[in-house]
């Protein structure tokens, strides 16, 4: 309906579509110019630390850059990371590479005036044993420039731990949110680089509500946008504006949904076991876990109780079996089931 190739929408990283963020990318790529060894980036998940760093790896020019989705774990996967970059020329340097040759490798392959630049993402999960090969290695090696990108949590554990290699750190940024403008760059260029036209379909003032609505952090503009899109696909509306989006934003059936998750455990239990197909009372008395109740009887009547207090919230419903009944949940309860 748009004319767009693919959903713009997705958390795919595209670091061509990168925007803002623009005074942290001068201070890392100013820092990464200058020599320093290391440099770290923070951010909640979905602030934009893996696109930044795939974005910055096609701004460090005229180096070797590597990208690594995770730190590396000990000294061995260390020495992967550096491999191709330390491997010998034909005939020279006979012997196997181990951790303790490496530096001198790499530099004489890197010589003088390249550099080589590691973006290392998830560095939080990173090892004590990782990050302190991590130090020991930078500091035999010349014109390496690592990159760390991580949770919050990551500087506040090297600040513990690691206290010597935070000292070292040239440049250390936070990302959190884009602004108004930048929000509304994102989505226009996601949509352009999908085949679309500017901000079609959504009107200014839609993407006031989204910049409102998200406080500019990127992985909620995604997916509020995106939300957005699929609920104007299905009734095959053409503009996003705010009378739309006022119109499909009241959403009743989450909080029903909350409703489910709020169930006492017995009421959830016999939801559960309705599941499999209507019941009679003692049938769903039989079905629960055994020694809930002391007796038969007992359990029957509380399950009686417990059916009447669902039918009530409109999650069960009764069918009349002749002089008996059986209880199987409500069409809203099996939706909701599905979705909780
Ligand atoms: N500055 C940005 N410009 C454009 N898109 C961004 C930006 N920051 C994040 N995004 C988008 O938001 C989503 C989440 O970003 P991501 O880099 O995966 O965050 P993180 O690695 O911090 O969890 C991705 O789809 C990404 O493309
Ligand atoms: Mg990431």
């Amino acid at each position: 309906m748009f004319r767009w190739k693919e959903n713009p929408f997705t958390f795919s990283i595209i670091p061509s579509l990168f925007v803002g963020y623009e005074e942290q990318q001068r201070d890392i790529l100013a820092s990464i110019e200058s020599g320093s060894k290391f440099s770290m980036i923070t951010g909640p998940t979905g602030s934009g630390k893996t696109t930044m760093l795939r974005f910055l790896e096609t701004k460090a020019g005229g180096t070797i850059v590597k990208y690594l989705p995770k730190p590396p774990r000990n000294a061995e996967d260390w020495i992967e990371v550096f491999r191709d970059i330390a491997k010998p020329r034909v005939g020279l340097f006979g012997g196997g590479l181990n951790i303790y040759n490496l530096p001198e490798r790499v530099n004489k392959r890197l010589g003088k005036d390249s550099r080589c630049c590691i973006f290392i993402d998830e560095c939080h999960e990173a090892t004590q044993e990782s990050l302190e090969w991590m130090r020991t290695l930078t500091d035999q090696m010349n014109n390496l420039s690592i990159i760390m990108a991580g949770l919050p949590v990551f500087e506040e554990k090297m600040k513990s731990s690691l206290e010597t290699l935070l000292r070292r750190i040239g440049s250390r940024i936070a990302l959190s949110n884009l602004t108004r403008f930048e929000v509304r760059e994102m989505i226009k260029r996601r949509i352009e680089h999908h085949g679309g036209d500017d901000i079609k379909p959504f009107t200014p003032e839609a993407l006031d509500y989204v910049y409102e609505r998200t406080a500019g952090f990127p992985r909620d503009v995604i997916g509020l946008c995106n939300g957005l899109v699929l609920k104007a696909i299905e009734r095959n509306i053409s503009t996003i504006d705010t009378d739309f989006i006022e119109a499909t934003q009241s959403a009743p059936p989450k909080a029903a949904a909350d409703r489910i998750r709020e169930l006492p455990r017995k009421q959830l239990s016999i939801l559960d076991v309705l599941a499999e197909g209507d019941m009679t009372p003692k049938e769903v008395a039989q079905k629960l876990t055994a020694g809930e109740y002391k007796t038969r009887i007992t359990a029957i009547r509380a399950v009686n109780n417990l059916l009447k207090r669902l039918m009530d919230e409109g999650l069960v419903e009764r069918k009349s079996l002749g002089r008996s009944y059986k209880y199987g949940p409500s069409f809203l309860a099996k939706t909701l089931m599905v979705k909780a």
